[in-house]
């Protein structure tokens, strides 16, 4: 069964890996990601692979952008069947000695936008009654490190720790989604 596969952090890591796997088994995808340049070369990889490619240029952190993120997916191909929500920045430095807007962009992608994700995402899977969302944790969501102050406060406030936006859920038809998170250390 081919499905639809939004990916949020396309271009690089974890995000692009994911898009060459989901390619490689002709899923339709919408990437997305800020730099418009790498995503053009990742669609083009993933098209090479057989998939059909919607590529938006989107900053997560933006007012709205996820939203459009998903009125694109969703008049595009007609439905999102998986999310996968990868995209994040890192910030090194004494906590003092690193300026405010850097520690707020870290704190604005890796947790507030990770929430704008999970929001848009759940809410239509429940109202297709079926959707996987998968989150990307970190160790630095369980323990602290020196220098990363941002990232271990964004991490330390997303899922699993907290607890949202719960693993399982149920759809208003009984059905279960699935909602999933994944951190390379474990
Ligand atoms: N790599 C590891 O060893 C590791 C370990 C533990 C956890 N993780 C977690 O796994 C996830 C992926 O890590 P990674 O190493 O694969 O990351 P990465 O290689 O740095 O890739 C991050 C992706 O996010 C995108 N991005 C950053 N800010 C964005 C924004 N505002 N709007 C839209 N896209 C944005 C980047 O593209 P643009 O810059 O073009 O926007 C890029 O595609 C993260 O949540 C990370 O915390 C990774």
């Amino acid at each position: 069964m081919t499905r639809t596969v939004v990916i949020t952090g396309a271009t690089s890591g974890i995000g692009r890996a994911a898009a060459q796997a989901f390619a490689g088994r002709g899923d339709r995808l919408v990437l997305a990601a800020r730099s418009p340049a790498t995503l053009a070369e990742v669609r083009e990889e993933c098209r090479a692979a057989g998939a059909p490619v919607l590529a938006e240029a989107t900053d997560v952190t933006m007012p709205d952008a996820v939203g459009g993120l998903a009125r694109a997916a969703l008049a595009a191909f007609g439905g999102i069947d998986v999310w996968v929500h990868t995209a994040a920045v890192m910030a090194y430095g004494r906590f003092d000695e690193v300026p405010e807007r850097v520690f707020e962009q870290v704190v604005r992608t890796d947790l507030l936008a990770a929430a704008a994700v999970a929001r848009v995402a759940l809410r239509h899977f429940r109202a297709a009654s079926a959707g996987t969302l998968i989150l990307t944790g970190s160790v630095h969501g369980h323990i602290t490190a020196p220098y990363l102050s941002g990232y271990v406060a964004a991490k330390w406030g997303s899922p699993p720790r907290n607890g949202w936006p719960g693993r399982w859920w149920t759809a208003p038809t009984g059905r279960a989604g699935r909602c999933r998170w994944a951190g390379s250390t474990w």
